[in-house]
């Protein structure tokens, strides 16, 4: 009997430590969250904060190693951390209605202050704000010490070979601000005398965001008319709209010349290229009848293959990337003077 118990209570035991050695074991293996991983590698962690999220939009954070495989950067939009960060990114239109909104706390020395902003000249205000306060700059400006396009060229993914969408329209613009006054709506109004163009967005056709590439790419060509004239001021517009999804783009926006330091000077039709809005009209019509010249506007694809940036993520994580390599920069004394 007393033997029974004895096997009895040793089987339990046996049991038990089993059940424990695989929890303990389960447990040592597993790191807590990927955010950890960062922490374990043997590369110093830079603490990148946030100091607003831009427009007040959120996003995961920290995606940097998996999506562009840039380790090294702890982000956060916890301004607790802002005494241990080593960079604090000052999104300009979410810092802009008064002084009040930039850090008021002591300045820890070896900081960075990083200036973003993806808008025009046209579209900011209180730049003044920020002067003498700015290391590093961070914008669609090719010559930002952080150049964040929205978009950029690349070599093809050798399992996808370009061939140009089925077309069956013509013209499209998706425009959401309509402001009369503005160049874009007047060289429209001239446009439209000559040729048919089908209008998407606010007050117009609806463009439902599931239906935004397929119904755009079925266009032979696109306006990507920017909201104001700024030089590499060179939006989605051109790069997702026209060049991602297929068609030809027709810019209205900085000089030719500066096109063609980010893109082919084959792969666009550009307004200045013609005197008149008729004769960019009839030119395009040209081509609609002309598949063979139509065709020549996408040769260059062969080469080259169109990218548009992930807001906000690809640019949060270039800020990793830069400042892991130096940071390699110019300080900027007056921000107001130099965005233009
Ligand atoms: C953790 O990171 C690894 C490697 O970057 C990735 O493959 C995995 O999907 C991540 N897991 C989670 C839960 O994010
Ligand atoms: C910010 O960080 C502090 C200190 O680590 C923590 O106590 C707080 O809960 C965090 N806030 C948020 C919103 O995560
Ligand atoms: C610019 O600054 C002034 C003075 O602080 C403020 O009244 C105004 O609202 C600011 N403009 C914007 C668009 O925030
Ligand atoms: C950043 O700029 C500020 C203001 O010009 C300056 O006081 C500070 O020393 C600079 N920080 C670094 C790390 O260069
Ligand atoms: C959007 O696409 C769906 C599925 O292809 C289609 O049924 C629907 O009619 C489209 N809507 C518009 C406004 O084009």
């Amino acid at each position: 009997m007393e033997s029974i118990k004895f096997l009895f209570l040793l089987l339990f035991q046996v049991v038990l430590s089993v059940f424990l050695f695989i929890l303990f074991q389960d447990k040592s293996k597993k790191p807590e969250k990927n955010v950890s991983l960062y922490l374990m590698s043997e590369e110093p962690v830079i603490t990148i904060l946030l100091w607003t999220w831009p427009f007040g939009y959120r996003f995961i954070l920290n995606q940097c190693p998996s999506s562009f495989d840039i380790t090294g950067c702890f982000f956060t939009a916890n301004r607790t951390l802002f005494l241990e960060a080593d960079a604090v990114v000052l999104h300009q239109r979410d810092v802009c209605s008064s002084k009040d909104q930039l850090p008021q706390f002591p300045r820890p020395p070896k900081q960075y202050w990083i200036w973003f902003s993806m808008e025009s000249p046209s579209h900011i205000v209180n730049l003044s704000f920020i002067d003498n306060l700015i290391n590093l700059t961070m914008s669609y400006r090719a010559d930002s010490d952080i150049f964040t396009p929205w978009g950029w060229l690349k070599k093809p993914d050798n399992a996808q070979i370009f061939s140009i969408p089925k077309k069956t329209s013509l013209v499209a613009w998706v425009i959401s601000n309509w402001n009369p006054s503005n160049r874009r709506i007047i060289y429209y109004q001239e446009l439209k005398k000559h040729i048919h163009v089908n209008i998407y967005g606010k007050q117009h056709l609806p463009l439902p965001r599931a239906n935004h590439s397929d119904t755009l790419s079925k266009y032979k060509f696109y306006l990507a008319f920017e909201n104001s004239l700024h030089e590499d001021y060179i939006t989605e517009k051109l790069w997702y709209n026209a060049l991602v999804l297929g068609n030809v783009p027709v810019v209205l926006g900085p000089p030719r010349q500066n096109y063609e330091r980010f893109i082919p000077p084959d792969s666009f039709i550009h307004v200045d290229d013609f005197s008149t809005a008729q004769e960019l009209a009839s030119y395009l019509l040209e081509l609609d009848k002309d598949d063979h010249k139509y065709q020549q506007y996408f040769n260059w694809r062969s080469k080259l293959q169109p990218e548009s940036a992930i807001p906000w993520v690809s640019h949060y994580c270039k800020i990793c990337k830069a400042l892991k390599e130096g940071p390699n920069y110019r300080t900027i004394p007056s921000i107001s003077r130099w965005f233009k």
